[in-house]
């Protein structure tokens, strides 16, 4: 009897790619259990996933998950949120930052009950078309929510890809090649869980700073980690920080009361809570933001308060100069202020920026 040759892979050829099956087993045993989640082998509810997904643009897991909970809570379904007022929304969503994510919300949230009947779009393009969702998004909730084979890349995965290839392109320039290596994790099904699996591996193994290479699943495969040089990915091309602006914040107080405006609709911090203030300009004098106090009563007494506060955003860092002054009681507020009680501070919209200025005058 002749034994039959055992079956040998030809020299050279590629070997079958198990990546992204070992991402899953990886993500079935140490997957991240979030508050937007579906438990293992479930659907997950896209009007959660879409919620989840605007949340998390620009912020962390660790803040968004107690505001995910709040407004699951108060709007369980995306017909609930739509009926909501722009402000209820605004005011729930106030700490989160990047205040256009909210009004964006909210206009989808209205979009999909208006022209969907309250069904969500299950394809890429069909959510594309939706407010605030761009193609990150779209590639998230086509995945996660509906198991369309598409691959949402964010800034964890950005890393694991360009660390598990060695990728030399900067960023933001290797963006397209990033995407096209990352889609070649997605295993014929369960693209959503190879997107969050790639998700939590950056988060939890793949860190920025000290990875735990020897934890991942993907270590052997990893072209960076080969090489030793892992932590210098992904790589940069130098940030360019906007200009410092300066400006002044007027807390005007009656009583236990204090004077706020809203803010126009359009531009930074639209919509949003703020006390009156100077313009934010570059290089501004301090007497050039005084100038533009309100006044109240003719004369007012200002008292400006030590020291400054500042607050970063995304193209500009911002300083301000905070004064204070009291009125009588009675007195009237200016057209488009109101007076608003401190103690009912945090129910008004105030960006972070306001709320440090606030608590700055009010401060000792
Ligand atoms: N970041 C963005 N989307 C996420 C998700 N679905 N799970 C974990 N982190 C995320």
């Amino acid at each position: 009897m002749t034994l039959a040759a055992p079956a040998r892979r030809r020299k050279n050829a590629p070997a079958p790619d198990d990546r992204p099956a070992r991402l899953l087993a990886w993500y079935d045993r140490h997957r991240r259990a979030l508050p937007w989640r579906a438990p293992p082998g479930e659907v997950a509810d896209p009007y959660r996933v879409w919620l989840s997904e605007i949340m998390l643009q620009q912020t962390t897991v660790k803040a968004v998950g107690p505001y995910f909970e709040k407004f699951v809570a108060r709007w369980p379904d995306v017909a609930a949120m739509a009926r909501a007022s722009l402000d209820d929304v605004l005011r729930m969503w106030a700490g989160l930052g990047y205040y256009s994510r909210a009004r964006n919300l909210h206009a989808c949230a209205m979009a999909v009950a208006r022209d969907h009947g309250d069904v969500f779009p299950d394809t890429e393009d069909g959510l594309r078309a939706l407010p605030g969702i761009g193609p990150y998004t779209a590639a998230a909730i086509a995945a996660i929510a509906f198991d369309r084979r598409t691959m949402p890349v964010d800034g964890n995965i950005e890393r694991v890809v360009s660390r598990l290839f060695a990728v030399e392109e900067a960023l933001p320039q290797a963006k397209p090649r990033i995407q096209k290596l990352a889609a070649t994790l997605l295993g014929p099904s369960r693209a959503g869980d190879s997107a969050q699996a790639l998700m939590d591996l950056g988060a939890t193994i793949c860190t920025p700073k000290k990875p735990a290479c020897s934890l991942c699943p993907l270590d052997d495969d990893c072209a960076a980690r080969v090489r030793g040089d892992q932590e210098t990915f992904p790589r940069k091309a130098p940030k360019k920080t906007g200009v410092l602006r300066r400006g002044a914040a007027f807390i005007v107080l009656r009583g236990d009361e204090i004077l706020l405006r809203t803010r126009a609709a359009k531009g930074l911090l639209g919509g949003m809570t703020e006390v009156p203030g100077s313009d934010w300009l570059a290089a501004q004098e301090d007497a050039a933001a005084l100038a533009q106090a309100p006044r109240i009563n003719g004369v007012m007494q200002w008292h400006r308060k030590a020291g400054t506060v500042t607050h970063v955003f995304t193209h500009f860092p911002l300083e301000l100069a905070v004064y204070t002054a009291r009125v009588p009681p009675r007195t009237r507020a200016l057209g488009g202020s109101r007076w608003v009680p401190i103690a009912k501070l945090a129910d008004e919209a105030l960006p972070n920026v306001m709320r440090k200025a606030i608590a700055h005058g009010l401060g000792a």
